[in-house]
């Protein structure tokens, strides 16, 4: 990986990531044994710790996808979120667990919660890999939780800074630009 001076110190390394990864879909694995779960991944910075979760789960699980764009200045969220390619399927009767990269203000996944939850899934989850609860603006209930983060903005492993650096294979601080 070249090396890049908007990378800062790093946070969680692939070896944290990946242990922590096969701990959620042990979790995962025990609660939906014998239920219908349907993962719904946020698109796209969730992808990567998706696909690695779901590799971790011993029972059957389906994926389906949804992409949003929340509004903001490039390290903030506004709260503002609009649905730019909606899931292929209908959720009735399903156990849905959003996977989402990380949980900051939680006006996204307050969004994606009360969007789904019209749907009417028989019971409807988040799993999130990293929250920074410094910065929680609205309290929304995170079943599962990765990491809690300090409130610095991090890239890598799926989050990035401009749709840059998303292919780290660790999470680091961006050093102030
Ligand atoms: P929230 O609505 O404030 O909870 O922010 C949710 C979205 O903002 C996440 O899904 C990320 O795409 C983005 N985001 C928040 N914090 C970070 C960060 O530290 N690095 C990269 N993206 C972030
Ligand atoms: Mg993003």
């Amino acid at each position: 990986m070249a090396t890049d001076e908007a990378i800062g110190r790093v946070l969680l390394t692939a070896e944290e990531l990946d242990r922590r990864v096969r701990e959620l879909g042990a979790a995962l694995s025990r609660d939906y044994e014998g239920k219908n779960l349907l993962l719904v991944g946020i698109l796209k910075g969730a992808v990567f710790f998706l696909s690695d979760l779901v590799r971790q789960l011993q029972i059957p699980a389906e994926l389906d996808f949804i992409a949003v764009a929340s509004y903001g200045s490039a390290t903030k969220s506004s709260g503002v979120v609009q649905i730019l390619k909606d899931l292929d399927r209908p959720i009735e009767g399903r156990d849905v667990v959003i996977v989402e990269d990380i949980v900051d203000s939680g006006l996204t996944a307050r969004y994606l919660l009360s969007s789904l939850q019209g749907r009417n899934p028989r019971t409807l989850e988040i799993c999130a890999l990293l929250a920074k609860s410094e910065v929680r603006v609205v309290d929304v209930p995170i079943r599962y939780v990765g990491f809690e983060i300090p409130n610095e903005f991090v890239v890598g492993y799926g989050l990035d800074y401009q749709q840059r650096y998303r292919g780290l294979p660790y999470v680091a601080v961006l050093a102030e630009p």
